[in-house]
């Protein structure tokens, strides 16, 4: 492996709503039934968010699993980036709500949007952090309240999204464990094949914008999952290429949780066998920046990724945005 890791992950953390909303449950709000989405999409269930409850109320609780993971208080959080396309409010920041909820005073914090890819972004932006030497410790949030932006009477969408977070610490490496490479990208053009209008500067929200429904998530599916392959393919191969890295020295790949079709056709590009790939897709559907950080938690607590081997996560999102991370854990 070519490069010396700057940072590793020292602890990950996640958290997901009690309350789930099944195909079953969908059925009786939308022309739609359990088996088409399963076939479509894999999608079994999709957890929700209480009402009342804020992005960083979830996504508390998966920062303080991971800094405990991490063996880290919260007062010595140097810097918090919290990753989502559904933040609290316009501003401030979502990070810093987390923050003064977490009580994490000496970290500086900010948000970023990549949509579905934010959680890796945010992982090169805190290696890189780290690699120069700015901060000893950067916990990195994908976190995301979809169901507040879904369109409950669209079916074209409606069955795809739910709610999560997902949080991890990073520190500086051992010289052995940690973020190998990294790679990310964007195509601006694309914007209008993915997302939600309303309430920004273009379109502020009104009477108007609210009756065209403007403030939820608007896709044209069939067009995004093709982006969605060649992309992901493309960011897998990048970040294993800048590692001087095959995809045979892969032990576990982390893909974004979209559409178990598109994570089978990437799986299949990469030459990996199925058991290779971790999958929770059918219990949480699509929670776009948190799919990465819930899926890495989800296979770290369930022992089918562990310390020293090598781990793949990429991801694809609105803008479009697309990114990888090779990481050893
Ligand atoms: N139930 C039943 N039928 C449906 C439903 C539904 N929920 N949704 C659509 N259909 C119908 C359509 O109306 C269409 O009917 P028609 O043939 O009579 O016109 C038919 O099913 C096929 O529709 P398609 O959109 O072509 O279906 P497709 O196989 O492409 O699956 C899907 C749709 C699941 C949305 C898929 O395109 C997809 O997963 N796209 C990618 C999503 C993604 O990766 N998003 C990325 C990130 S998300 C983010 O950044 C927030």
């Amino acid at each position: 492996m070519k490069h010396i890791p700057k940072s590793m992950i020292a602890g990950t953390g996640s958290a997901t709503p009690e309350k789930v909303l099944t195909n079953f449950d969908l059925e009786k709000m939308v022309d739609t039934s359990d088996q088409w989405i399963r076939e479509r999409t894999g999608i079994e269930r999709r957890h929700i968010l209480e009402d009342g409850k804020a992005n960083s109320d979830l996504a508390l609780i998966a920062a303080k699993r991971a800094l405990k993971n991490a063996g880290l208080s919260p007062d010595s959080v140097e810097c918090i980036i919290f990753a989502t396309l559904s933040p609290d409010m316009a501003f401030p920041s979502t990070a810093t709500a987390l923050q003064a909820k977490l009580k994490a005073f000496n970290a500086s914090a900010f948000d970023i949007s990549a949509a579905c890819s934010g959680f890796l972004y945010a992982m090169t932006l805190a290696d890189s952090l780290i690699g120069n030497g700015l901060y000893k410790n950067v916990l990195i949030i994908g976190s995301e309240i979809l169901s507040r932006y879904t369109d409950w009477e669209d079916r074209s969408t409606c069955v795809l999204f739910g709610d999560a977070s997902g949080a991890a610490v990073l520190v500086p490496s051992d010289g052995k464990r940690g973020v190998i490479s990294t790679y990310m990208k964007s195509d601006g053009r694309l914007s209008y094949l993915l997302n939600s209008p309303g309430g920004g500067v273009l379109h502020p929200a009104s009477h108007e914008s609210v009756d065209q429904r403007l403030h939820y998530i608007k896709m044209e599916g069939n067009k995004v999952f093709k982006h969605a392959v060649r992309t992901m393919v493309d960011a897998a191969f990048h970040c294993l290429d800048l590692a001087e890295a095959s995809s045979e020295d892969i032990d576990l790949l982390v893909p974004h949780q979209a559409n178990k079709r598109i994570i089978d056709a990437v799986t299949e590009r990469l030459n990996l066998p199925q058991e290779k790939v971790f999958i929770n897709l059918h219990e949480y559907g699509n929670t776009s920046a948190a799919t990465i950080p819930l899926a890495l938690d989800e296979a770290i607590q369930q022992g089918k990724l562990s310390t020293g081997q090598l781990c793949l996560m990429v991801a694809f999102g609105g803008g479009f945005t697309w990114a990888s991370s090779l990481v050893r854990i």
